[in-house]
């Protein structure tokens, strides 16, 4: 058996069109263009990589970028002004502050400092709480865009059986809180659960977000289940080069799975068409 591809790149793509023209129709009825910061201290290659690719998206999508770049001794007092000075920004809807931080700055108290309503990322304690608790607040990108793609995939999750392998506040927890909204039974598993196999074995959805190379492999896969893999690893490739792959066994898991997102183009493209969904959403509740 060959598994299904889903194609997070093709969703995504539809999800930014589709919010293009809501974002258009925004501007017409009240004047408000949705407005997104992005924050980056410092010099990490891959975050500027992502930081420029959300504004070259934001921007197609019809809404306004403001880019903060910031030198990596930036100091803790200096962020929180600037988290501030956007707080009060009326042209500012989202704020997304990237991470990692530099280590003479406290991510926790920059994270509280965010509006709640531009907490784009959803990291912020009072959306934490909103997700658990079953209120309106934003949603963590990556696990919103997974929750889209297997509902795309499945229809109603209802009843299923869930195990997502990683405890990470940015996507375990609020994925397994999402596929709990959903009605699925659901484990959270991570690196001291016993006998991680049987446990993944068990899952008709399996959502893989532990940060480990082809971690997980095809007889850890119950046959026809829907495989999420949030993974983003760069490994040695031949001639020197590097190749991404996920933290599932792509070519071992493909026979099994009954449906699976590639890497890349699976989740990763969902995670900044779900920023700008929530951008889009924040922007609509300050017009009210
Ligand atoms: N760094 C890696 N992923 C993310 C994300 O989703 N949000 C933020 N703010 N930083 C990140």
């Amino acid at each position: 058996m060959t598994a299904k591809l889903i194609d997070g790149k093709a969703f995504a793509a539809e999800l930014r069109a589709w919010i293009g023209t809501e974002v258009a129709e925004l501007k017409a009825e009240s004047g408000v263009t949705p407005g997104l910061a992005v924050v980056l201290v410092g010099e990490d290659p891959a975050s500027a990589v992502y930081v420029k690719n959300k504004g070259i998206q934001t921007r197609e999508a019809g809404m306004a970028s403001f880019e903060h770049k910031l030198a990596p001794e930036t100091s803790e007092a200096d962020l929180l002004a600037l988290v501030a000075r956007l707080n009060a920004d009326p042209a500012v809807h989202g704020i997304l502050v990237q991470l990692p931080l530099p280590q003479q700055i406290d991510e926790q108290k920059v994270l509280a400092a965010i509006d709640p309503r531009k907490d784009v990322d959803g990291f912020h304690v009072v959306n934490v709480g909103l997700l658990a608790t079953g209120g309106a607040g934003l949603v963590p990108c990556t696990p919103l865009g997974c929750i889209m793609l297997l509902k795309d995939q499945l229809g109603d999750l209802s009843g299923l059986k869930a195990v997502v392998v990683g405890r990470s506040n940015i996507v375990g927890k609020p994925m397994a809180q999402l596929l709990l909204k959903e009605s699925c039974t659901v484990t959270i598993a991570h690196s001291r659960t016993r006998d991680l196999a049987a446990e993944c074995r068990s899952a008709d959805i399996l959502v893989a977000a532990v940060g480990r190379p082809e971690f997980i492999r095809g007889d850890w896969i119950k046959p026809g289940a829907t495989v999420i893999d949030v993974g983003i690893n760069r490994v040695p490739a031949d001639g020197g080069k590097t190749r991404l792959v996920g933290d599932v066994a792509f070519a071992e898991a493909v026979e099994v799975a009954g449906a699976i997102t590639p890497v890349p183009g699976g989740v990763g493209p969902m995670t900044i068409a779900c920023l700008l969904a929530n951008t889009l959403t924040a922007a609509r509740r300050s017009v009210g």
